[in-house]
């Protein structure tokens, strides 16, 4: 990796060299520590209509919101690669996927996220002739999660097992430079990072990706609802954080 910024094509070149360890951010401060920390990829994830916004899931965020989040995270200046989500129903067809990716690289992302493969082939080559990095997404699809009625493992069944290898076979064909890949039975990732030259990063799909991506929150424990069960709980700040003011609030009050 160069002394200076991380560019999309050193996080594919890191295939088979150095795991690549992604997490999310939502803001300034956020970022700037992760990037003090190291991190190579840093995703304004869409994750923020849930740890940040309030939201139920991943549908309820526009395109708005991620500008707005993504500005502020860009404003740390990483030398990480800074992604950002492309929010639910932003790509439904390739000119608004183009549409959307300018506006969130406008806001300060370099390389944009979505979610699907051969389904969203057509969108994913237009973001890339128009020049924008553009990283994968495969496996549960969280903006999919009402239609799906839940956070369900894929892979499971041989004909999971085939498209998954199809779809990322053409995201790395369409020149995609990574694809992440959530809640994927780990054999079925596995073969998947066996068989395409771009690194995968799990999340939920265990160890065999060429890396792993968390919602930051969840690492650190201070996610609003429920942690999922991949996410070792070592960290639990939200307690500190709590005692911190509470112990603030007697000091005032006694
Ligand atoms: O929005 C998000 O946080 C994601 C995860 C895969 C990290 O897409």
């Amino acid at each position: 990796m160069s002394a200076n910024k991380v560019t999309a094509a050193e996080i594919r070149g890191m295939k088979g060299r150095r795991r690549v360890a992604a997490l999310t951010a939502y803001d300034f401060p956020m970022t700037k520590i992760l990037d003090a920390a190291g991190i190579p990829l840093i995703l304004v994830g869409d994750s923020l209509g849930m740890v940040v916004l309030g939201h139920p899931d991943t549908t309820h965020v526009t395109v708005a919101d991620m500008e707005h989040h993504i500005r502020a995270a860009a404003r740390a200046r990483p030398h990480a690669l800074l992604a950002a989500d492309m929010p639910y129903r932003s790509y439904e067809s390739a000119v608004e996927a183009v549409q959307t990716a300018h506006r969130l690289i406008a806001a300060g992302a370099e390389a944009v996220k979505a979610e699907g493969g051969r389904s969203i082939l057509p969108q994913a080559r237009a973001i890339l002739a128009s020049g924008i990095p553009f990283l994968g997404h495969l496996g549960m699809l969280p903006q999919s999660v009402l239609e799906e009625k839940g956070y369900h493992v894929k892979g499971k069944t041989e004909a999971e097992r085939r498209g998954l290898l199809a779809d990322a076979e053409a995201l790395a064909g369409a020149g995609a430079f990574a694809i992440v890949l959530e809640l994927v039975a780990p054999p079925v990732a596995r073969e998947i990072t066996q068989s395409i030259p771009i690194p995968t990063i799990g999340i939920g799909a265990g160890r065999d990706c060429d890396g792993e991506i968390l919602v930051v929150t969840d690492l650190l424990g201070t996610s609003p609802g429920e942690i999922p069960r991949h996410v070792k709980k070592n960290w639990r700040l939200a307690e500190q954080m709590g005692a911190a003011v509470v112990e603030w609030r007697r000091s005032v009050e006694e």
